[in-house]
């Protein structure tokens, strides 16, 4: 059996009435509006089937299960029965080159919201979510361009909730069962955790600017202030551009670099360049 629709309208509802959990505004509403599978090949490749047929901002596909679920690097992504799979259609109106803003954004709104029930998750650039050192969720971000504008965008988000994971994957429901308190009983009320999360992330990097969700993003960020080498000249974790990519200050700087700032020069890695964060 799949998500039931009126639970997770119903966990919705309970949600934004919980004094921790930072609510949403109304001045930019995302009307959620629920496509429910039980077996797909990728909610990301539904969701855009459902923007060719006209669908626009706040359609959501979840499926029980993907036979053909995409992770990042053109990886695939395991999907079992057991873990949420959803994506969620955006129109952001962005330049391509700032597309990675989107994932950062939607990572850091699942984040506080996941935090605000007690669950300590933290963030491994660019699109990782994890909790105790080991991967809880995963984003995968596509875009559509024209003009080199994003005109529509599909988050897709992987939660590892009962389905088996790998040695360096944790389950969510694992986890809250070794806690002496659970804050999350179904996989609807997970849904409708990441959903208000992906919104919330969503609204505030609008309304606060890129500036603002970097230092917030960074915050929650694994490896921040950690010393990396890379192409053999050692430097530290910075933080992150406004392009996506990890700012790895040097720590001898030389003459040719690019960047330069008041305190040394910075390099800028692309994702996929290194691997922070787990343990
Ligand atoms: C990653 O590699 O970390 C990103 C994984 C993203 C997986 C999710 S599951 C729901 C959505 N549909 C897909 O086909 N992929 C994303």
């Amino acid at each position: 059996m799949g998500l039931s629709r009126s639970r997770l309208e119903a966990a919705l509802q309970v949600l934004s009435t919980v004094d921790q959990v930072p609510p949403l505004s109304p001045q930019a509403p995302l009307p959620f509006s629920f496509h429910l599978f039980e077996t797909l090949p990728s909610t990301n490749e539904a969701a855009w089937k459902l923007v060719n047929q006209g669908a626009g901002a706040g359609t959501v596909a979840i499926a029980a299960q993907q036979q053909a679920g995409r992770g990042q690097w053109g990886r695939q992504w395991s999907s079992p029965r057991g873990g949420l799979y959803l994506s969620l259609v955006l129109d952001p109106k962005l330049a391509v080159e700032f597309s990675a803003q989107l994932t950062l954004a939607s990572a850091w709104g699942i984040a506080t919201l996941l935090r605000s029930q007690g669950i300590p998750v933290c963030l491994k650039w660019p699109n990782d979510l994890v909790l105790h050192g080991k991967k809880l969720a995963g984003i995968l971000t596509e875009t559509r361009v024209q003009q080199g504008r994003i005109t529509k965008a599909v988050i897709g988000v992987g939660v590892n909730w009962t389905n088996p994971v790998p040695q360096a994957g944790i389950n969510l429901k694992s986890y809250l069962n070794s806690q002496s308190h659970a804050s999350v009983h179904s996989l609807e009320a997970l849904a409708a955790l990441i959903l208000h999360g992906l919104a919330l992330g969503y609204q505030f990097w609008q309304r606060e600017g890129i500036g603002t969700l970097l230092a917030n993003y960074s915050t929650l960020l694994l490896g921040l202030g950690q010393v990396i080498t890379v192409n053999g000249r050692s430097g530290i974790v910075a933080g992150i551009s406004p392009t996506g990519e990890l700012q790895m200050q040097l720590q001898h700087p030389s003459e040719t670099q690019s960047a330069t700032t008041a305190s040394g020069q910075l390099i800028l890695l692309k994702p996929g360049t290194i691997s922070l964060g787990y343990s």
